[in-house]
């Protein structure tokens, strides 16, 4: 556990603590503001990620980005990141241990971002944050409280392309973000 970014950075460089070390580019580790009230946590990085070391920035992200910009929510207000740092091959969902190795980072990152909300971006982060027990089917859209953090499940951005059916649950999850960070900003 690192009290400081620049200590928790400097422990990810050439991180091999897993097999996913053998195939990035980059090691993706989070970006935006670092003392946000809404941190963003998807799965990992694809391609573009990959090969730019920055997170959402390919098709989903793209997707993800002009949600935010309609509903008002600023990217730059926002942290973002994934359950792991480096691109599984072919897009796969990341391993048990894969997952386990790198969640000591993320659980770094929250410790120092200090969010209120987290939103967790399809089933490999509601799984590794909130439970294996959890399904996104089941959970997206209710509030989940744990020590202190809100935490919003809903579909990957990925999820949408596929199924343009889900947009309208994507948008209304964001949309109680929103409206539940209006409602924090309101009693401080
Ligand atoms: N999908 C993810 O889960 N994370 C990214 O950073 C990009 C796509
Ligand atoms: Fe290290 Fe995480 Fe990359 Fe695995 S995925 S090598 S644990 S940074």
């Amino acid at each position: 556990m690192y009290h400081n970014w620049e200590d928790l950075e400097k422990s990810v460089i050439g991180c091999k603590k897993c097999k996913l070390c053998m195939n990035r580019t980059n090691i993706v580790f989070g970006t935006g503001n670092k003392q946000a009230d809404i941190m963003f946590i998807g799965e990992g990085p694809g391609a573009d990620e990959d090969r730019q070391g920055i997170p959402f920035v390919g098709k989903a992200g793209q997707l993800m980005n002009k949600a935010l910009q309609a509903l008002g929510i600023d990217r730059n207000k926002l942290y973002i990141t994934n359950i792991v740092k480096c691109r599984p091959p072919q897009n796969r969902v990341p391993e048990q241990d894969e997952a386990e190795a790198c969640l000591d980072y993320l659980r770094n990152q929250v410790i120092l971002v200090k969010p209120k909300i987290i939103v967790l971006l399809g089933s490999t982060a509601l799984k590794n944050i909130c439970g294996q027990e959890y399904g996104i089917t089941a959970s997206r859209g209710k509030w989940i409280e744990k020590k202190g953090i809100l935490y919003m499940p809903t579909w990957h951005p990925a999820a949408l392309l596929r199924d343009e059916t889900k947009k309208i649950e994507f948008w209304r999850d964001l949309k109680q973000v929103k409206h539940k960070m209006q409602e924090l900003n309101a009693k401080n």
